[in-house]
């Protein structure tokens, strides 16, 4: 994508057409790391090429293991079985889920490795991931803050913790229990609710035995250390969060129609669509089926008069990512959406809440903001607005996505960001009719 200093999205009607949903983020990120630490052959079909796991693509092979791009989408990873002490510093970009990952993957072994990422990635709270590594034995120097990047990590022989959650994070989960792949002992992770299990579905295609079990306080997942991964072949389905951003054109563009193909169904993952729903959004999925071990399907969405309802906190971690674009979308509908229970939002890749708070404002939305969340007020959005993105790639779509919608045009600043998630999305959302430049 270029690096325009703007994009504008103006007012459109009518968007039709067929498309197919990027990779999934998060299984491409996990899909390089195991592939990295397994060893043997993965061949990857349809990863995101997406600057995020570009990055961990890189640090991938920094520590040691053979990465090639075969084709579009088309990767092949060969692993040593082990990672080794990179040459250079560990660049995860604007990556949380790559550099968190990364560290619980490389604490296990007997190697130094210095993490850094950008602006936005240096302000996001590492210590959630790396106390716990340091409980397991693992040491980090910080050279600035303590628990911001950048850090030094000195891995090597890990004993198991176990971890209970106090808020449902799969970055946290996983960080663990890649450690604890190379821990001697049982990790385990107790979550109160359940996120996002593609570290522990992925740890069993590479041959790794992963035991889930429900508790009292939740559920409990207990993975044995020494366990050794082989290389294996991961299809990523569609990312039902990059998805979510022309299925919501669809829903609030007049005389729309849009199909995106290929979108993971993951009920850890689908909040969004079931939120929409009781929206009154017109959403349909057809062709439902599995594909790399993940139910996909095609969803439909069709322009609806959607009214504004509260948003249940115990669906939080299942659709963290998409409260910005759900909050785009409630701007148009009739009524209060209340989104709450979703204080996790401040630290991603902004402070979602705010950022979304002062965007929809700026566009004319009454919005409310509280510490934990935000209510939007929905009804005809004025628009006519530059937005402040904060180096957020989710918060620059949301807010085309509202232009296209809205009674005048809305402009975001640093539309470059969204190339760490979203590529193809400009291109994507004219072929549908939008008008965006
Ligand atoms: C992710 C987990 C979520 C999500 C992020 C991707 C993952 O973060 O926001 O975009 O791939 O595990 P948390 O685990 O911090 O909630």
């Amino acid at each position: 994508m270029s690096h325009a200093p703007h994009l504008t999205a103006l007012p459109s009607s009518g968007l039709k057409g067929v498309v197919r949903a990027p990779g999934d983020k998060s299984m491409s990120h996990r899909a390089m790391i195991l592939g990295g630490m397994a060893r043997g052959v993965t061949e990857v079909e349809s990863l995101l090429e997406g600057d995020d796991v570009l990055a961990t693509a890189r640090a991938v092979e920094a520590f040691g293991a053979t990465v090639e791009r075969l084709g579009e989408g088309r990767w092949r990873v060969i692993g040593r079985g082990e990672l080794a002490s990179p040459a250079e510093v560990i660049d995860c970009g604007n990556a949380g889920t790559g550099a968190r990952l990364l560290m619980g993957a490389a604490a296990g072994y007997d190697l130094t490795a210095t993490f850094d990422g950008d602006a936005s990635l240096r302000k996001r709270p590492m210590g959630r991931v790396t106390d716990h590594l340091e409980r397991m034995s693992a040491r980090f120097d910080w050279s600035g803050a303590k628990g911001l990047l950048p850090a030094t990590l000195k891995g090597g022989r890990l004993s198991a913790i176990d971890h209970v959650q106090t808020v449902a994070s799969a970055q946290v989960k996983s960080a663990i229990l890649l450690a604890g792949l190379n821990a001697e002992g049982v990790t385990s992770v107790t979550e109160p609710e359940k996120s996002r299990d593609h570290t522990e579905r992925m740890l069993r295609a590479f041959g790794a035995e992963v035991d889930v079990e429900e508790a009292a306080d939740g559920w409990v997942i207990m993975l044995r250390g020494g366990q050794p991964l082989t290389g294996t072949s991961v299809a990523v389905p569609g990312d039902p969060s990059s998805a979510a951003f022309p299925l919501a054109a669809g829903l609030i563009v007049p005389g729309s129609e849009v199909t995106v193909e290929g979108v993971m169904l993951n009920p850890l993952r689908t909040g969004l669509f079931d939120t929409w729903r009781e929206m009154g959004g017109d959403l349909t999925i057809s062709n439902r089926r599995t594909s790399g071990g993940e139910e996909v399907g095609d969803i439909t969405a069709r322009h609806s008069a959607l009214k504004g309802v509260v948003v249940p906190q115990a669906r939080a971690a299942s659709m963290i990512d998409e409260y910005p674009i759900l909050a785009a979308t409630a701007a148009f509908a009739e009524g209060e959406t209340v989104m709450r229970g979703v204080g996790e939002m401040r630290v991603k890749e902004s402070d979602r809440i705010r950022l979304m708070v002062d965007g929809l404002r700026a566009c004319g939305v009454a919005v409310e903001e509280e510490p934990e969340g935000f209510i939007v007020a929905g009804g005809a959005v004025p628009g006519g607005a530059m937005v402040h993105t904060a180096h957020d790639h989710r918060i620059a779509m949301s807010h085309q996505v509202l232009g296209l919608a809205a009674q005048a045009a809305v402009t975001v600043d640093e539309p470059e960001m969204i190339a760490t998630s979203f590529p193809g999305f400009v291109e994507m959302m004219r072929g549908l009719g939008g008008d965006i430049s």
